[in-house]
């Protein structure tokens, strides 16, 4: 029996831009959702997506490293640029550079736990200090025309979980959507993600703006329940969409009342080479080979007796290896 047809609610909106009725979001992850690996997500049916985070202070620099990622193809609208930084001035700055680049949205990254960027007083550090964290995003709204959304944490650690009280703040000075990671910063990555405290937000009447939750959905059964369960306006995933795009399609036909089938080896196959070439165009030969082998462990994992097949690709240098080495891996893992 096919699962019901889901009850949708309303269309999902960000300031002006329309969304869907129950938007599946892609998280900005660096080093993972770059260009390349954004259309084929877009394409499989997410509904918003963001750049990887962006340094403010590499921006203003005109650091290469930091430039680069402000560039997306048309098709991945609506998308947004990710910024992030302690100086307001560097962020202010950072914001209209972004904003020249005509994304559909500026988010502020508030949830980094890595050391080297909160010890600077970015990322998560923002969640201790809610003054700061006020003045900073009103200053990036005040910088830019476009909606400004922010992705953040519960909290710095678990005596301090204050989502709560900050997304009524940003909402109170007029961030326009807010992006939840049910982890506190102490907690980095470990533990399960709380999505209690994620619908603790959601359930405040007081809060009118999209909250989009985020943490541990590694499958499209999951994203449907945080959505029924915990009442998010959306669902945003990370890990689970890395070498699965197929995510996204596969919660959009659950939400259709339909059932969906895993990808077999020939449309990983087809999909692997779709992010090669995408990313070929954008980086050339030599890094999209570097750079798309951390990807092959994603793409095939599941697959009976991948690992030799595994150790051929990443040592492969140049797209006619990597492309029959792969062809030639779908014959024999069929
Ligand atoms: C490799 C990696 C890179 C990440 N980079 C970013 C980033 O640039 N900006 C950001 O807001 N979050 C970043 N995150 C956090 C994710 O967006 C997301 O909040 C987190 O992984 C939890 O969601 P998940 O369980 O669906 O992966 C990153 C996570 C990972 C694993």
């Amino acid at each position: 029996m096919p699962p019901p047809k889901f009850k949708t609610t309303e269309l999902i909106k960000i300031g002006n831009i329309e969304l869907a009725d129950f938007p599946v979001i892609l998280a900005p992850m660096e080093d993972v959702t770059d260009t390349a690996f954004r259309l084929i997500c877009k394409e499989f049916g997410a509904n918003l997506m963001y750049t990887e985070f962006i340094s403010s202070e590499g921006l203003i620099r005109d650091a290469f490293k930091s430039t680069r990622k402000l560039d997306f193809d048309e098709a991945e609208r609506p998308i947004g640029i990710q910024i992030f930084g302690h100086q307001k001035d560097s962020m202010i700055a950072a914001a209209k550079l972004s904003s020249a680049a005509n994304p559909d949205l500026i988010d502020i990254n508030y949830g980094c736990p890595v050391k080297k960027v909160v010890s600077k007083g970015a990322g998560a550090a923002f969640l201790r200090d809610i003054p700061r964290m006020v003045e900073m995003t009103r200053a990036v709204i005040k910088a830019v025309d476009l909606p400004v959304t922010i992705k953040t944490r519960l909290g710095w650690d678990d005596d301090s979980k204050n989502i709560v009280e900050v997304a009524k703040r940003m909402q109170d000075i007029g961030v326009k959507a807010i992006a939840i990671h049910g982890r506190t910063r102490s907690q980095l990555y470990k533990g399960e993600a709380d999505w209690d405290t994620i619908a603790e937000v959601k359930a405040n009447s007081e809060i009118e703006i999209p909250i989009f939750g985020n943490g541990d959905v590694i499958n499209a059964e999951q994203a449907i329940e945080k959505f029924k369960i915990y009442g998010v306006d959306g669902v945003m995933i990370g890990r689970g969409a890395m070498g699965n795009p197929w995510i996204f399609s596969q919660i959009k036909a659950l939400m259709r009342g339909e059932t969906y089938n895993y990808p077999d080896i020939n449309e990983r196959v087809r999909v692997c080479k779709i992010h090669y070439n995408n990313s070929i165009k954008i980086k050339g030969e030599t890094r999209t080979t570097n750079e798309i082998r951390k990807h092959y462990g994603n793409y095939f994992k599941g697959i009976a007796n991948f690992k030799p097949w595994k150790m051929k690709l990443i040592t492969a240098e140049n797209t006619e290896e990597v492309f029959n080495i792969l062809d030639l891996m779908a014959l024999e893992l069929q």
